[in-house]
């Protein structure tokens, strides 16, 4: 898949997004549907938006027991999804197993969706990665290892901060994909993320797919932001 925007439709309802990918008229952008949004749609809203010709983010970050995950995995790849996730924090076996789940699940004659997997939350600063979570590594080693595990679990990416993009290209090889929240600009705010930085310089340290919610969805202009933000990562 080509570099790309994807929108994070944290709303709580269908309603809600639809109305607010109407804006977009007849354009498709590659959109996330988190937590809040399956939690509160359902899983309807996954078809609902493929049928509308979205590509998605399924990006509900599934965390158990290995067994538990694989056959999670097996039930979400029945929908027709093009990237799903977990947290790597589950350990080399529990990625392994969600991979099995989703290689059982995924219908013949359909592509596999990705698999990637959350490094560290872009929420989480490094001081809190020290004090709260009892890890004593820098940020970039933690994620640097924590990709390495997902590779070797078979996975084809992960989640990290734009900022730590590079290191877990010279940890996994350039193939290996960095799908990146934690976009923002110098002029606003930074909500509750933590590792921020603009399109422009997630493209330079080399992020694959750049996800941005606020920025776009609470913009004045939605539309435009989009636009601005994709304009500035693919250079189109
Ligand atoms: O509004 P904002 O641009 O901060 O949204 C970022 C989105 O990316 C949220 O939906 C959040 O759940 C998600 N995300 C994240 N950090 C991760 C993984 C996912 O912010 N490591």
């Amino acid at each position: 898949m080509e570099k790309d925007v994807i929108i994070a439709c944290d709303f709580p309802s269908q309603e809600a997004t639809l109305a607010f990918l109407e804006r977009f008229g007849d354009e498709r952008p590659f959109v996330k549907i988190g937590m809040e949004l399956f939690y509160g749609a359902g899983p309807d809203i996954v078809k609902k938006l493929r049928d509308r010709g979205h590509r998605i983010f399924l990006d509900l970050k599934l965390h158990d027991i290995p067994n538990t995950v694989r056959k999670a995995m097996r039930v979400l790849a029945a929908q027709d999804i093009d990237m799903v996730n977990v947290h790597a924090a589950g350990t080399r076996e529990m990625m392994a197993a969600a991979l099995q789940g989703l290689n059982e699940g995924t219908p013949e004659g359909r592509k596999r969706p990705y698999l990637i997997a959350v490094t560290q939350l872009t929420s989480t600063s490094p001081q809190a990665l020290a004090d709260q979570l009892y890890i004593s590594r820098s940020m970039e080693d933690t994620i640097a290892g924590y990709a390495r595990n997902a590779k070797e679990a078979g996975l084809d990416g992960v989640v990290c901060s734009p900022l730590e993009a590079a290191a877990v290209k010279k940890a996994c090889g350039q193939e290996f994909l960095a799908v990146t929240p934690g976009i923002r600009y110098p002029d606003t705010g930074a909500d509750d993320q933590s590792r921020v930085t603009t399109p422009e310089r997630a493209r330079q340290i080399g992020s694959d797919f750049i996800v941005i919610g606020r920025p776009i969805t609470a913009a004045d202009d939605p539309v435009a932001a989009y636009h601005k933000a994709r304009r500035e990562f693919t250079g189109k």
